[in-house]
This record gives structure tokens, C-alpha cells and sequence, in this order.
């Protein structure tokens, strides 16, 4: 199955996309982790994207269509894939189609904009892996540290409310023309299908929400194969 998880920064796309993906089998391909390794990793492509993230706007598209095409062509994901954070713009969703790729499910998490400000500063990370906690929504088994790796978990430089609120300015300009792209694409009898998930609520509450959707979607696209 092929999988897009919408949604603005905080929604748990990345919470989510964790359990989706063990869920399904299938890789999560985050590109926000994956140009915080390149960052880590101080790449080429991870210089430009540091200054770019830092100020919460977005990295060029050329450059995140390279990341993705490559991605895209390793051998796990031949079964299919989830994308987490990818496309943001209309020109990368576009790219997709161009390319013939069809989205199965295109999943959008709503959550307001006030209960992401409140949530961020929450956030801790494991870098190395991209799980990621709440303080008090999804704590750690032990404080601050990875639940796997026993190793420490950080706070993302682009979590502080100013860059957060600048992230959610620049998801309303340029990312959310794309729920109306896809909820279009995905008319009736079409192979995309579309849901919206409330985002506010209990974190194993969403999952399920989630994967009773991707059930009976998998159900209909093997009835539409048959
Ligand atoms: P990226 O890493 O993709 O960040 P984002 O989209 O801004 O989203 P986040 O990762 O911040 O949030 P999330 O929805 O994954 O929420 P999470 O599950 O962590 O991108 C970072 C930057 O990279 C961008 O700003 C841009 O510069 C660049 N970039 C990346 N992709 C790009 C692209 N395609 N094009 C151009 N540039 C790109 O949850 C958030 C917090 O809430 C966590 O603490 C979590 O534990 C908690 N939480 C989750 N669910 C719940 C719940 N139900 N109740 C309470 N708390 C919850
Ligand atoms: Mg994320």
C-alpha cells in the first residue's frame, strides 16, 4: 500500500507513521528525518537544509524530489511505502503524479493550531531514530531517555513556539492547498482513497481510527483488483 499522512507540524504524523509502518510493513519515509540526518551528517544537502529549517520554511522542492526519487527506489519499498511530511507543496504532489505514481490512502490528521503551539514544546525526539515522545502525552519509560536505545532524547531546534507558529503559517500557504488536490483526486471510484482523522485525542484512540481505515480500504481495493 501506498500511504500519504497530511496533516500540519504536530499533528503525529511522525507518532503515528511509527505504528502505521510496523503496522503494514512497510517504511516510513519521513523527509523531515531525513534531512535531519543529512544535517547530522553536515552533507552538502544538510547545509542548505539547516539554515532553511531553523527558520521553519521549507527546503527547495528540486531537492526534495531528489531525496524521495532515490528513496523511492530501494529495494524495501517495493511493497510500498509511507510518506510522513512529503509532499508539502503543490509542485511536489504534482511531481508524484507525473511520475504515475498512485497513492492508495491519503490520510489528513486534524488538529487546530492552538493545540499544536501547546504541544510542541513537549516534544522530545531520538535523533538517530526519529521515535519521538511527549512529556505527558507519550512519556518514555525512562525520563528523557530513548525507550530502545536507552540513549538521550532532544529537543528539535525548530520546536520553540516562534518557529512553530512560522511552520504553521507556511503549512496554510503551501501545504493545505493539497487536502483539496487529493480529497478531488479521490472521487468516487477513484483507486486514492481519502480520510480524515480527528487528531485530538488519545494517541492509541488515532491508531485505531487509522487502522480500521486502512482496513476497509484494503478491502475495497482488492475488491476494485478483482
Ligand atoms: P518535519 O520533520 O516533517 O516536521 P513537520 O511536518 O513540521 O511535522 P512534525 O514532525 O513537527 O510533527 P508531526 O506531525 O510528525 O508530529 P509528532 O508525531 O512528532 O519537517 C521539518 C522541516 O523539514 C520542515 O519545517 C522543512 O523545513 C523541512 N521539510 C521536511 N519535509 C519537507 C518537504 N517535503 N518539503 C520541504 N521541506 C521539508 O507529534 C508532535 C508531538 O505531539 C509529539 O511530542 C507527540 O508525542 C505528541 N502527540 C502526538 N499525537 C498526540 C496526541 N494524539 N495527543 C497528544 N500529543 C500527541
Ligand atoms: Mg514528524
Amino acid at each position: 500500500m501506498k500511504i500519504i499522512l497530511l496533516g500540519a507540524p504536530g499533528a503525529g504524523k511522525g507518532t503515528q507513521a511509527q505504528f502505521i509502518s510496523k503496522y503494514l510493513s512497510i517504511p516510513q519515509i519521513s523527509t523531515g528525518d531525513m534531512l535531519r540526518t543529512a544535517v547530522s551528517n553536515k552533507t552538502e544537502l544538510g547545509m542548505e537544509a539547516k539554515i532553511l529549517m531553523e527558520k521553519g520554511e521549507l527546503v527547495p522542492d528540486d531537492l526534495i524530489l531528489d531525496l524521495v526519487k532515490d528513496r523511492i527506489n530501494e529495494k524495501d519499498c517495493a511493497k510500498g511505502y509511507l510518506f510522513d511530511g512529503f509532499p508539502r507543496t503543490l509542485d511536489q504532489a504534482n511531481a508524484l503524479i507525473q511520475k504515475g505514481i498512485e497513492i492508495d490512502c491519503v490520510v489528513e490528521i486534524v488538529v487546530s493550531d492552538e493545540e499544536i503551539i501547546q504541544r510542541m514544546s513537549g516534544r522530545r525526539v531520538h535523533s538517530a531514530s526519529g521515535r519521538t515522545y511527549h512529556i505527558k502525552h507519550n512519556p518514555p519509560k525512562k525520563e528523557n531517555l530513548d525507550d530502545e536505545t536507552g540513549e538521550p532524547l532532544i529537543q528539535r531546534t525548530d520546536d520553540n513556539e516562534e518557529t512553530v507558529k512560522k511552520r504553521l503559517k507556511i503549512y496554510h500557504e503551501q501545504t493545505y492547498p493539497l487536502v483539496e488536490l487529493y480529497k478531488t483526486i479521490s472521487k468516487p471510484g477513484s483507486l486514492t482513497h481519502y480520510v480524515e482523522i480527528d487528531g485530538i485525542g488519545s494517541i492509541i484512540d488515532i491508531q485505531s481510527q487509522i487502522s480500521e481505515n486502512i482496513e476497509r480500504i484494503a478491502q475495497l481495493l482488492v475488491l476494485s483488483r478483482l
